[in-house]
């Protein structure tokens, strides 16, 4: 089977029951999407497939053939960090970081589907990311803060054509 991930095409053959999860950190060493639970209660194993925030733990690798995971090694463009992977040092959000991948690929979800949310529909987004160190402000913080940097960056529409 073939999935992309982060972009790249990549031949599996996983066994039948084997977790993305597993797929990821022990085949790929793709270690940055996080263990916790496993059983779909913390949202530290948030990636993203085909868009959408899945924790890694429930998926089974078998079900992504020919779809497209990304996971935190997969925000960065190359050197450069995500405008999300800054705000969340800008403002506090990560302590012991555990949780803090996941975090971001559900953000990073939510920020795709909403340029603008509110406080309401942040904590509506990550409210299946639980935080032990208690970052939920800073998270909330640096979620805004994101937001508004790639809206300032944000390619505008010049295909308004003036009479
Ligand atoms: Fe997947 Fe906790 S490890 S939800
Ligand atoms: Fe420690 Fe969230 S920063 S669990």
């Amino acid at each position: 089977m073939r999935v992309t991930i982060n972009g790249r095409a990549r031949e599996l053959s996983p066994e039948p029951l084997e977790s993305l999860l597993t797929t990821l950190r022990e085949r790929l060493f793709l270690t940055g999407t996080k263990q916790g639970c496993d059983r779909g209660e913390c949202g530290a194993c948030t990636v993203l497939l085909n868009g959408e925030p899945v924790c890694a733990c429930l998926t089974l690798t078998q079900a992504c053939d020919g779809e497209s995971v990304t996971t935190v090694e997969g925000l960065a463009a190359g050197q450069v960090l995500h405008p999300l992977q800054e705000a969340f040092i800008a403002h506090d959000a990560v302590q012991c970081g555990f949780c803090t991948a996941g975090q971001l690929m559900s953000a990073a979800a939510l920020l795709a589907r909403d340029a603008s949310p509110d406080d309401d529909a942040i904590r509506e987004a990550m409210a299946g990311n639980l935080c032990r160190c208690g970052t939920y402000p800073g998270i909330v913080r640096a979620i805004h803060s994101a937001a508004q940097a790639m809206r300032a960056t944000a390619p505008t529409d010049d295909s308004t054509v003036s009479a």
